[in-house]
């Protein structure tokens, strides 16, 4: 398997996926960061770790059709044949999705279908859940939507505020990314569908 890993901002499960790489606990022949924002910090935490960082700056183009089109010519010249977004804040267009079927992995930090959308943390404390957790599943047409593949319950504590529940998220977010990324590789994991080829 050849590895994109997709990110716009901070770049800690990116970081994560890497580790399990170099320790051999993810099996896979090359992997690449994809990345929209030049500013983004995941960009450094790439170039420290020596993984290849493809950078497409959704502001050089016109549309997102042209952005897209550029980013599909990255992952064909690098073979890509997985790609989990970490983070990636966009939302991908249905050709996109088509092409790259059953390939795209996403983590959210909520038990979907609760908490969609890029608050999904905070909206859990502010709607006062008693528990919350993470969520990887395969992408599809609609945001933060798709086959759940892994989902882990996290408690939410009364003295908990935002950031240390974030902190408890993302260290559960760190273990279960590389998890389900291992299982996909070693073709554990499958959609109902199959596997398809790449268009
Ligand atoms: C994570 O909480 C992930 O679930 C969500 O975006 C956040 C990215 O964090 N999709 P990081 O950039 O990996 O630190």
């Amino acid at each position: 398997m050849n590895l994109a890993v997709f990110a716009s901002g901070n770049g800690s499960n990116f970081s994560a996926i890497i580790k399990a790489i170099r320790r051999a606990k993810i099996k896979v022949k090359s992997v690449i960061l994809v990345c929209d924002r030049p500013e983004a910090f995941v960009i450094k935490r790439a170039k420290n770790a020596g993984v290849q960082v493809v950078l497409v700056n959704r502001a050089d183009f016109a549309s997102r059709a042209d952005f897209e089109t550029a980013i599909i010519q990255r992952l064909k010249s690098y073979k890509i044949d997985l790609i989990a977004l970490a983070g990636f804040m966009r939302m991908l267009s249905p050709d996109f999705v088509r092409r790259y079927r059953n390939r795209i992995l996403n983590i959210h930090p909520s038990l979907l279908p609760a908490f969609k959308g890029a608050h999904a943390i905070k909206d859990a404390l502010d709607y006062k859940a008693s528990s919350t957790g993470v969520t990887v599943h395969f992408v599809d047409e609609k945001m933060d939507h798709g086959p759940v593949i892994l989902q882990e319950r996290i408690k939410i504590r009364s003295c908990d505020n935002l950031a240390s529940l974030e902190k408890r998220i993302h260290a559960l977010e760190h273990k279960l990314y590389p998890q389900v990324i291992r299982l996909f590789c070693s073709g554990k994991i499958k959609s109902l569908k199959g596997l398809k080829p790449i268009l």
